[in-house]
């Protein structure tokens, strides 16, 4: 195992709740209502594709131009700039520092692949970007997670081949993302709604540099 490549929101830090105010609040201005059972699938997609799905709620999809949701999407952007604005180190999820900074000690490479385009800006609020060897920008993408691009791209930035990898991942299009790119998958959260995962913790706390590579040695000796 060479290098681990994590996903940002729900495995770094938790900004689900953000995300999910700032498409409530847009939403409900177009006269859409959205719940937390809805949000669940907006975890992992991008800005433009959370927006599709949210205004095909509404059966409101095909009443703008690609222009108009551009606007939207940006709007939705603004309000969650201002809400993540705050963000410091006491934001990051529980043992994440810790797997992070033992990883490194051991000359294992770090990357994100998050769909987020916020990604850098957080990871500096987290004070973590210096941590990170690479990280994915998803504007450049064709596609988005649950195509394997994301983590495949991690790992060519990186100079590894797909099977020195592991990713780690909070959503089920994630894991299926890293799945798709013949990679070991970690997913942190609901064994029923992650099950395709190689290994399903209950919490980031138990994600250690330990643990990740006794799943990266049991899966390459099956495979
Ligand atoms: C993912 C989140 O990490 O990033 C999604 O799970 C979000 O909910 C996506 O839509 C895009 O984020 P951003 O910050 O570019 O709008
Ligand atoms: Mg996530």
């Amino acid at each position: 195992m060479k290098a681990v490549l994590f996903d940002l929101d729900g495995i770094i830090t938790d900004t689900a709740g953000y995300h999910f105010l700032a498409w409530k609040a847009m939403a409900k201005k177009l006269g859409i209502e959205i719940n937390n059972e809805f949000n669940e699938q907006l975890k992992g997609i991008s800005r433009i594709e959370s927006l599709e799905l949210i205004l095909k709620k509404g059966e409101l999809e095909n009443k703008f131009s690609m222009a108009e949701k551009e606007e939207l999407a940006t709007n939705k952007n603004e309000e969650y700039k201002k809400m993540i604005e705050q963000m410091s180190s006491v934001d990051i999820l529980p043992g994440i520092e810790l797997v992070l900074n033992e990883l490194k000690s051991k000359n294992i490479l770090l990357g994100l692949a998050s769909a987020s385009q916020n990604g850098p800006f957080i990871l500096k609020k987290l004070g973590l970007i210096d941590l990170f060897d690479t990280i994915v920008n998803p504007a450049e993408l064709s596609a988005g997670k649950p195509a394997p691009e994301i983590f495949q791209k991690a790992a060519e930035q990186l100079d590894l081949p797909v099977k020195e990898c592991v990713g780690i991942e909070d959503a089920a299009a994630g894991v299926e993302s890293i799945n798709n790119a013949s990679m070991v998958s970690i997913a942190v959260g609901d064994r029923a709604v992650l099950s395709a995962a190689d290994k399903v913790v209950a919490s980031t706390n138990q994600l250690t540099a330990d643990l990740i590579k006794k799943v990266w040695i049991d899966c390459s000796e099956t495979n």
